[in-house]
């Protein structure tokens, strides 16, 4: 199995968790990408919170029931993508610059499951860049602050503003996002409160003791990882 297939394995196998009346969080990425298209074929009736824009455009295309965070207070089960998946199930996401929705969902839910392909789980995290949510307003002078933070936390990196196609990435909410190639991330909490401590940080890539259940696809079919 490919990447995409394991992908598409471990979205397929997450729909199969959802029952009629629940309340689910919706993933971005191409991984969620699978479990949305899974679980729009089981037809049944649920209510959908989507992470981004990108999510609720497909889950809307599928014919999912969508509500927003805010007027809809719990989510039964969010299910979800990673970039890395770690000891303990600790996670880096935001690869496609959905971070702070995923968390503000993952956070409202009482259960959250992540799906991936076998390459996503790692040793340690830090490889894959870490994801940092910046408002636009100072952020140059918000990326120094940063520095100094991962400074805190050997990390004598500078972070690297994400640009598409010449210009700086927005993420859903207006903000930018900054991209730190820690390469190993020794203390993934004390780096966590390190970041959040810098003023025009929105939110960070690390997602820490928030999955309760990895399904990650693999060559001899779908794994069950617990913390
Ligand atoms: C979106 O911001 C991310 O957190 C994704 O969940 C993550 O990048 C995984 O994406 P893929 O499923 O496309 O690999």
């Amino acid at each position: 199995m490919d990447a995409d297939a394991q992908k598409k394995a471990s979205g397929e196998a997450a729909a199969q968790l959802v029952e009629s009346g629940m309340v689910v969080g919706l993933g971005t990425g191409s991984t969620a990408a699978w479990f949305v298209k899974a679980l729009a074929a089981r037809k049944l009736d649920i209510l959908g919170v989507p992470t981004s824009l990108a999510t609720a455009n497909l889950a809307e295309s599928l014919g999912i029931r969508l509500g927003e965070l805010g007027p809809v207070r719990s989510i039964d089960l969010t299910v979800d993508g990673a970039d890395e998946i770690g000891p303990a199930l600790a996670l880096i996401k935001g690869g496609g610059a959905a971070l702070l929705r995923e968390k503000l969902v993952w956070e409202a839910s009482k259960r959250c499951v992540v799906i991936a392909d076998a390459e996503k789980r790692v040793a340690k995290l830090g490889k894959f860049p870490l994801p940092i949510e910046v408002v636009a307003f100072g952020h140059e002078t918000t990326m120094l602050r940063i520095c100094d933070a991962l400074g805190e936390c050997d990390l004598g990196i500078a972070p690297r503003l994400r640009v598409k196609d010449g210009v700086p990435v927005k993420t859903d909410n207006g903000n930018l996002i900054y991209d730190a190639a820690c390469g190993r991330i020794e203390d993934p909490a004390a780096l966590a409160a390190a970041l959040k401590s810098v003023t025009g940080v929105v939110e960070h890539g690390l997602f820490l003791d928030l999955a309760d259940v990895a399904l990650v696809g693999t060559a001899d079919g779908v794994v069950t990882l617990e913390p």
